[in-house]
């Protein structure tokens, strides 16, 4: 089939499976606060001393707007904010130390946003050392952070460096005038040279730039121009992101353009081919979905040794089996259980001083959901998965069978014995043949916008 009707047949709206079951089909009615606490508490015995744990503290301030963003953030300039933040987090973090029955080893620590580097480099210093007065050092770790070029400083980098951070991400979108100010965010070139030289400078070993392409008013020549910038820099690690269109989620203020804006389906599939082949040709090599890396990159070393994970975080390279999400919209992750925060930033503080965990909703995982969990996370990290040594699911249900079956004739898949591979023309699809094996999609299809699209 040509491209054009693939896309024209594969481009629904889908999820982009960094949990199964995805958020919208969490069933609350099998979750409690109580079996959470079970369900992190197993995990944490299980896996806490072989592994290790991960963290990830959400910083939910930026002191402006993107119009293009889709995540949980506070617009404000007040920086008055940071101190009562930070010490709700570090009380949050608390109440988790204090149900679990050993001291917490951390493997994986990540600071997202929002906006990291809003904080001043002295309160994240505060926040770091707080969280390690009650937990211990991986013997090997990775934390990393989430810069935003335009006010990174040398001392950011310099202070979490020295508290053992080694990978930043920054986020690039692209460098075209027209789309910086349909997304009212207007970066130069020379902000983002400047704090990835900064942190090659400190000893930084990753460093990862976020580009996005489908934005409004986006070309694919803009998309082209931004990876042959981004080319001067080298970064070790690109996530090369589809935008995702979910103006309905409310307050994610995505605005001031609408869908004629956007590139047309064709147009972003195009503007994905193309930066795909720029960056190979540059030496990257395309890691599972939306992901590229130079071979020196532990990611990279991560997909070779079958090593690669992914969980709300996206990519990561070591699985941990538990990782527990602070601050607000945070979700945690306990492989049996997901628990997401209250995302109100004076909520969050409140059940915080309550002394309770503000979890406020959450999915505790059944067999079913145990099975096609694993299936998902290999289609999404090794894009091939097998049932030799399960029960056989997807002969119970017929939809998911006839989509396999159409990927098949598509060119999409190929299914040997009892093993699924996507093909190399398949790699765009991912997320779809993710989705026959979504049982709880599939059984109970969206009668109202969940997903962006996925191509
Ligand atoms: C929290 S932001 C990065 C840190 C910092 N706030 C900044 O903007 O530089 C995380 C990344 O998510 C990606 N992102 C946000 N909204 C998106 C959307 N609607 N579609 C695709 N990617 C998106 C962007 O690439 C962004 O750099
Ligand atoms: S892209 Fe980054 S800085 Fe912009 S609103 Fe989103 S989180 Fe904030």
């Amino acid at each position: 089939m040509e491209t054009h009707s693939l896309i024209q047949k594969y481009n629904i709206p889908g999820p982009r499976y960094t949990s199964y079951p995805t958020v919208p089909y969490w069933d609350e009615s099998s979750f409690t606060a109580k079996a959470w606490e079970s369900t992190f508490i197993k995990s944490f015995k299980e896996s806490n001393v072989q592994e290790g744990i991960s963290i990830y503290i959400h910083l939910p301030f930026c002191e402006q707007l993107c119009t293009f963003c889709g995540c949980h953030k506070r617009i404000t300039k007040r920086h008055e904010v940071e101190t009562p933040y930070l010490q709700s987090v570090l009380k949050e973090w608390r109440l988790y130390c204090n149900l679990l029955p050993a001291r917490p080893i951390i493997k994986e620590l990540h600071l997202g946003g929002g906006t990291p580097t809003f904080f001043s480099p002295e309160n994240l210093k505060q926040l770091i050392e707080g969280i390690f007065k009650l937990a211990s050092r991986a013997e090997t770790y990775e934390y990393s952070f989430e810069g935003h070029p335009n006010n990174t400083t040398k001392a950011h980098l310099q202070t979490l460096y020295d508290l053992g951070f080694r990978r930043v991400s920054y986020g690039v979108q692209d460098y075209n005038l027209t789309v910086q100010k349909a997304i009212n965010r207007i970066q130069p070139f020379e902000n983002v040279k400047k704090v990835t030289e900064w942190a090659r400078e400190i000893g930084y070993t990753s460093v990862s730039h976020d580009i996005i392409f489908g934005l409004p008013f986006q070309s694919t020549n803009a998309v082209k121009e931004t990876i042959l910038k981004t080319k001067e820099l080298l970064p070790d690690r690109i996530a090369f992101y589809s935008y995702a269109h979910v103006p309905w989620i409310k307050g994610n203020g995505q605005r001031g353009f609408n869908e004629n804006d956007l590139p047309k389906p064709t147009v972003k599939r195009e503007q994905y081919e193309l930066g795909k082949a720029l960056l190979e040709e540059m030496g990257y090599i395309e890691i599972g979905m939306d992901h590229f890396a130079l071979k020196s990159d532990s990611m990279y070393q991560a997909m070779q040794n079958h090593k690669l994970h992914r969980n709300f975080m996206g990519y990561t390279a070591s699985k941990t089996q538990l990782m527990i999400g602070l601050g607000t919209s945070s979700i945690s992750d306990s492989w049996y259980g997901f628990a997401q925060n209250e995302k109100r930033v004076e909520k969050y503080q409140a059940m915080v001083e309550e002394g309770i965990l503000p979890v406020v909703k959450g999915h505790i995982l059944n067999q079913e959901d145990l099975v096609i969990r694993k299936h998902i996370l290999n289609l999404m990290c090794q894009l091939k998965t097998n049932w030799q040594q399960q029960k056989d699911y997807f002969e119970k249900l017929p939809e998911s069978l006839q989509l396999l079956d159409e990927m098949i004739s598509d060119g999409l898949i190929c299914i040997t014995g009892k093993e699924l591979e996507i093909t190399p023309a398949g790699r765009a699809f991912v997320r779809n043949a993710c989705m026959a094996f979504d049982w709880r999609l599939q059984r109970n299809k969206p009668d109202t916008k969940l997903f962006s699209m996925t191509i």
